[in-house]
């Protein structure tokens, strides 16, 4: 059995080869190490089967082994598959039925993050699943075009649920979402991503942060996407869309291309942008999704790698072999986003992130599943203001709906051109702060509470998180 050291120089042939070309054409070369060079794996499109008006997803939450290194079977957690889980397409207005089968022989919850949804839908820790048993979310989709996510929200667990492999991808398309000229051909020009960092021993996912990884993020030194380690992507030489998910536990990623070819936001966590936004770079904390279009058109039998910034390290090389077999032409303006004036808030709502080895706090409380923080009145205009107390990164999501920034260190003008759209997770950098606007629509429970919480993993897990009711 091959060590980590040996098992990352192979991987790193693996990716010079993909970039020379050595191994030869594509992606499935086999480089002389033994290790594949993997086609980029493109989650299951599941459609839901219609049972009486009601649209199910049947999810299966297993054990299982994958192949991240060929040769090593690897242990994982997953969902229809060997690691992550299918894409669950979903219409705006449908009722769906999300049915999560315990196949994992220990309890597990499964959370719709993003999802705008009745609280006893939730999938948090309040809506456990024994193991051996089937929990549905049942609900009606109300909300607009997105790319949402789901993921276990079991208490003090997820960290470790979440890094074996549980996560997959929701679509949400409504009625706008199906008339704007953008590449939707899945896994052709509408690509998801699902980036990820972890450590392996002996071939086998390490889960075992110290104090030190705890409190600053416990990063890997494999980059995945898709469950792949660097792979490539055979692409049409057109317009290409990436919904793009940073699933990592606690790595921010500074994303771009190798040639520095400049790219469009069109989407934030929860709906399009207005219009689309140019960049070259796109930060990602973890949790926050961003649709991106890329021109590639220009790009005919060019090899190009998605680079990740901050670490060094490249996640897949885009192969653009292909001719384009369908023309898209990005819209300038892709939807109207309603917005609540800050004069009409009700009350402001101060949440401070703080903490010491092993213990973190909101508002200088640690998560207690038995109490309740805040309570919400139904309709009120809020804004909500989260200080990062810390010498390290935190982000900040809150459940039950999006909120839209207003400012960041005070300022409106700090909030940039591709922020200003429907948010769930806020990026909050070391001792800084951040002002959202948000207001609860509907859903009101007094029993049942929803969570917000900081979504490094492993800072949520050692308890920077807190739950709400909404009341009318
Ligand atoms: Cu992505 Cu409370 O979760
Ligand atoms: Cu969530
Ligand atoms: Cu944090």
């Amino acid at each position: 059995m091959m060590k980590r050291r040996e098992f990352l120089a192979l991987s790193s042939v693996a990716a010079l080869c993909i970039v020379t070309g050595c191994g030869g054409g594509g992606g499935s070369s086999t480089p002389a190490s033994g290790i594949k060079s993997k086609a980029l794996p493109i989650p299951e499109l599941l459609n839901p089967t219609d049972k009486e008006g009601i649209k199910h997803y049947d999810l299966n939450v297993q054990k299982a082994k994958h192949d991240f290194f060929s040769g090593t079977q690897t242990d994982t957690f997953a969902i229809n598959s060997t690691y992550l889980g299918p894409t669950l397409l979903m219409q705006n207005g449908d009722i769906v039925s999300i049915n999560y089968k315990n196949n994992l022989g220990e309890a597990v919850t499964m959370h719709g993050h993003g999802m705008h949804l009745p609280p006893s839908m939730d999938g948090t820790a309040h809506q456990p699943i024994p193991a051996g048993t089937t929990w549905s979310a049942r609900y009606t989709v109300n909300q607009k075009a997105c790319t949402n996510w789901y993921h276990p929200h079991t208490m003090d667990k997820t960290a470790e649920h979440v890094y074996k492999g549980l996560a997959g991808l929701i679509i949400i398309e409504d009625s706008e979402s199906k008339t704007l000229d953008l590449p939707n051909r899945y896994g052709i020009d509408d690509i998801p991503l699902i980036l990820q960092d972890r450590n392996f021993n002996n071939g086998q996912i390490d889960y075992d942060p110290g104090m030190r990884d705890i409190m600053h993020g416990y990063t890997g030194d494999v980059f995945i996407v898709n469950g792949a380690i660097e792979p490539t992507l055979d692409a049409e030489a057109k317009e290409i869309r990436f919904r793009i998910l940073n699933g990592s536990n606690s790595s921010i990623y500074e994303l771009g291309f190798s040639d520095g070819r400049s790219f469009k936001q069109i989407a934030t966590d929860n709906a399009f942008l207005e219009s689309p936004v140019e960049m070259t770079r796109l930060l990602l904390s973890p949790a926050e999704r961003a649709e991106i279009v890329v021109d590639l058109s220009n790009a005919l039998n060019q090899r190009i790698l998605l680079k990740e910034f901050r670490h060094g390290k490249d996640f897949m090389t885009i192969n653009v072999s292909q001719s384009a077999t369908a023309e898209t032409t990005l819209p300038q303006h892709l939807t109207a986003l309603e917005k609540y004036d800050p004069s009409t808030a009700v009350r402001t709502r101060p949440f401070v992130l703080s903490g010491m080895m092993g213990s973190f706090e909101i508002n200088g409380k640690s998560m207690d599943i038995n109490r309740i923080d805040e309570v919400v009145p139904l309709g009120d205009v809020e804004i909500w203001e989260i200080s990062n107390d810390m010498m390290v990164d935190h982000n900040f999501h809150i459940h039950a709906t999006h909120f839209m920034l207003i400012e960041r260190n005070g300022s409106r003008e700090n909030v940039s051109a591709n922020e200003r759209g429907y948010k769930d997770v806020v990026y909050i950098p070391a001792n800084e702060s951040v002002k959202f606007i948000v207001k609860m629509t509907d859903y009101a429970d007094a029993k049942v509470p929803y969570m917000y919480h900081c979504h490094f993993l492993e800072h949520e897990d050692a308890g920077m998180m807190g739950q709400f009711v909404v009341t009318v």
